[in-house]
């Protein structure tokens, strides 16, 4: 049974416009549902979250803390709200490592699978908000500050979809891509359909 979605998307793409409306569409129809995010969803997730996204440091640290969080998330959070039947919703979770940490900046796929073992969960469901890089890059204009990815430039992104599309060719089981670069409604009549098919 599909109970813990992920969203994930390059920054711009407009998941996180979309996910509180997909939670509370989920609830209207009886679902105990929580939202989360990455990194985050935790005290240390939080404080590890303003770390990595504000400092510099090597891809591998950024990698490793990128997991130390999920980790204390998938024990403090997400498993037990999935054993007392809740729904979760998490906003990014291990993909976004994939595209970011490996894609992105270039880190060994095979390392970031060895990461990935400590995890051990898996989400059922992962909605990828594909969009051009330039039109993801447009809505991010209008943002007064920008964090450390925020900040890279379009290349960087780039790779950061590519890395994304890999993961959808690895894992088309549990992938559903949207077109994100159409208006918000035309993407919630996309997300409408998923939320009738689960
Ligand atoms: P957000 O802006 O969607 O909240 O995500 C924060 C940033 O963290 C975003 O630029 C992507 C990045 N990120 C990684 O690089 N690796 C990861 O594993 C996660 C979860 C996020």
């Amino acid at each position: 049974m599909t109970k813990f979605i992920t969203f994930e998307g390059v920054d711009g793409a407009g998941k996180s416009t979309h996910l509180a409306w997909f939670a509370d569409a989920l609830r209207c129809r009886g679902m105990d549902v929580i939202v989360t995010r990455e990194p985050g969803g935790t005290k240390l997730g939080e404080q590890l979250r303003e770390m990595v996204l504000n400092q510099s440091m090597s891809i591998g640290a950024e990698a490793m803390l990128m997991f130390a969080a999920r980790l204390e998330h998938v024990e403090q959070v997400i498993q037990p709200a999935l054993q007392s039947g809740k729904w979760v919703i998490s906003d990014r979770f291990s993909d976004a490592s994939f595209a970011y940490q490996g894609s992105g900046r270039g880190m060994d796929w095979e390392k970031l699978k060895q990461l990935e073992q400590w995890v051990e969960l898996q989400p059922d469901l992962t909605l990828f908000f594909d969009v051009p890089v330039e039109v993801a890059r447009q809505r991010l204009s209008n943002n007064v500050s920008l964090d450390r990815f925020e900040q890279e430039q379009g290349e960087f992104f780039e790779r950061v979809r590519a890395g994304y599309h890999r993961r959808v060719a690895e894992n088309p089981q549990r992938f559903v891509v949207i077109d994100a670069a159409q208006t918000l409604d035309a993407v919630k009549l996309q997300l409408a359909a998923i939320i009738e098919a689960i």
